[in-house]
């Protein structure tokens, strides 16, 4: 209903009365009332004048399933009903799921969209928590239901990561590279953490769940001690606040993008455009998993399955499936 009196006052032009509004939405005058009051108090500027009615003078700066339906027209994420825009839940990603289980089809799956202001239980890669300050950043999860056969999905994460980079760059024309195998870094800090599960039969993918936190408006004070030296925002580093809602359609339309460019033409052009936009290229690293180092050596790209090709101080070349590649700096340490 607050969807249906957003719109309506959005459509207006100047002041709508009370009892219009209650005849478009077919809810009472006092009805409307009350979710105007609660629109005002999640933030959107709603002028109210006696005998004239309502007036909408400014957004507020929330995701809204409608606004983005609206600007993804034509789009796989289009219809309202896949958008669900929430104040907070535990984890987008769970709760896109849950929507994915329900929905009937291949195609009522795809195209599933949750975002949330806050998430209570937000999950990170390799089972670690995720959390990120209250409104500022996008915290967006996609349910993506392409044909795949098992062999091939773990491709899917760098369609995304490719596409988000992509979505971000288009957006606001910095430039963001790609930590293998799917962090957004800007100027050497994360931006963004993607984290993809999978749910699958057999031998083919059922649906895979795209789960990406964006640092968009945080300041630095947003940030934990503990990551205020590796994390950045999109805002920090254009030193301006971002329209978090048309950052995200732009995300959304490169992600169906690329998915279709992968349908049409495989893998070998999103490893190219990855390759591209790789950091670490060439140089030396470390492989880390659970903190522990595995694996060092230099930088040589990714396979085809997206494995990373790391050539060790010895010559030999070994493929890596899993784990954070860390910097080799000047000093010998690794950040
Ligand atoms: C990582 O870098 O470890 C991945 C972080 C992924 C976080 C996002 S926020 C939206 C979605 N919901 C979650 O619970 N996690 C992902």
């Amino acid at each position: 209903m607050k969807d249906l009196i957003l719109k309506e006052l959005r459509q207006a032009e100047g002041y709508i009365s009370g009892e219009r509004l209650s005849e478009l939405c077919g809810v009472s005058r006092t009805a409307i009332w009350k979710h105007i009051k609660t629109l005002q108090q999640e933030g959107y500027q709603i002028e109210s004048q006696h005998g004239a009615g309502y007036r909408l003078v400014g957004m507020a700066d929330v995701l809204n399933a409608r606004e983005l339906a609206d600007h993804l027209q034509g789009s796989c994420f289009a219809p309202s009903a896949k958008i669900h825009c929430y104040q907070e839940v535990t984890s987008t990603n769970t709760v896109a799921k849950e929507l994915a289980q329900k929905a009937a089809d291949r195609q009522a799956k795809q195209g599933i969209v949750v975002t949330a202001e806050n998430q209570t239980a937000g999950k990170g890669r390799l089972g670690r928590p995720w959390t990120s300050a209250q409104g500022t950043g996008i915290c967006c999860s996609v349910v993506l239901a392409p044909m795949m056969t098992l062999a091939e999905a773990s491709r899917f994460s760098f369609i995304a990561a490719t596409a988000i980079a992509e979505g971000v760059r288009r957006y606001t024309g910095l430039d963001v590279q790609i930590k293998w195998p799917n962090d957004l870094v800007l100027n050497g800090r994360k931006i963004c953490g993607i984290l993809v599960e999978m749910v699958a039969e057999a031998e083919h993918v059922d649906y895979f769940v795209l789960g990406f936190g964006l640092n968009v408006n945080q300041t630095s004070a947003d940030f934990p001690q503990e990551i205020a030296q590796k994390a950045t925002s999109l805002a920090i580093q254009s030193g301006v606040k971002i329209d978090r809602m048309a950052l995200l359609c732009q995300i959304l339309l490169s992600i169906e993008e690329h998915l279709a460019l992968y349908q049409s033409q495989g893998f070998a052009p999103i490893r190219q455009k990855w390759l591209a936009s790789a950091c670490f290229l060439g140089e030396k690293v470390v492989i880390r998993q659970q903190e522990r180092i595995i694996d060092e050596g230099t930088v040589q790209g990714i396979d085809e399955d997206g494995a990373l090709l790391l050539e060790r101080p010895d010559g030999q070349t070994v493929r890596i499936l899993a784990g954070d590649v860390s910097l080799r700096q000047a000093d010998g340490r690794y950040c």
